[in-house]
């Protein structure tokens, strides 16, 4: 599903080079929930972001569903972000003009889906993290826990094979944080989608199927 192979990045800042990732081998599949647990600066973001092929990487290989993707041309790989990742992020990230249901609509628009059955897929997601009545509503208009439930029901509704989470209860309190957890943790079970969530957060490791440490860019198993 998804393998990095000796994965490297390094930041170039004036005369000084940070080795913000060092030879990172890390694989995961269907239906795993991994939580990467670090400390601030040891790497976390920028793992995501090379495995989310938003960054590329320095060295190394990140394989999507088996494809290479140091291979991929800068469209290419915008697609396979569009139907095969879903993105989770520390601040929400939505859309502040569209209501709720049209911010889980939106990356069904850009895969062309017909109405019908964006209807079906939005409302479907937006009942099972519980917010179907607040459909209507814009970001500013709920909670940060209910935002974040937007943000997942968003990243769900492509049906990905992954779904990478940055921090995701750093804005929320620990148990609005732990409601979100227990409600990524059921779709994981549901959608036998990976979700792979690095954090600072010790609350977060309960929820793991699988904890992994970062340290100064180097993973080391629990
Ligand atoms: N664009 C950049 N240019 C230069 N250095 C960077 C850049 N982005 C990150 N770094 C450095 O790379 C290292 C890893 O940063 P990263 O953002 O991945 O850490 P993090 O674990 O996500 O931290 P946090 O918990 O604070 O979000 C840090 O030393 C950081 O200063
Ligand atoms: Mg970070």
């Amino acid at each position: 599903m998804l393998v990095t192979e000796n994965l490297v990045k390094d930041y170039h800042v004036g005369q000084e080079t940070v080795h913000a990732l060092q030879n990172v081998n890390f694989e995961t599949t269907a239906g795993d929930f991994t939580v990467i647990n670090g400390p601030s600066g040891s790497g976390k973001s920028t793992f995501l972001n090379l495995i989310a092929c938003i960054d590329r990487p320095t060295s190394g290989e990140v394989y999507i569903d088996g494809e290479a993707t140091s291979q991929l041309t800068e469209s290419q790989l915008a697609e396979l972000r569009k139907r095969k990742i879903g993105l989770v992020f520390q601040t929400f990230n939505l859309i502040p003009v569209l209501s709720a249901y049209e911010n889980v609509e939106y990356p069904l628009l850009l895969l062309g889906l017909k109405r019908s059955e964006r209807k079906e897929r939005v409302m479907k997601l937006l009942e099972q993290v519980d917010i179907q009545n607040l459909a209507k509503r814009r970001p500013d208009e709920i909670s940060g826990g209910q935002r974040q439930r937007v943000a997942i029901a968003r990243a769900l509704v492509t049906e990905p094979k992954i779904v990478l989470a940055d921090e995701p209860t750093a804005n929320l309190d620990s148990e609005t944080g732990k409601k979100v957890m227990s409600i990524m943790r059921r779709l994981n079970e549901e959608h036998k989608v990976a979700f792979l969530v690095v954090t600072h957060d010790p609350v977060v490791t309960n929820y793991a199927k699988r904890t992994i440490n970062i340290r100064d860019g180097q993973l080391l198993e629990d």
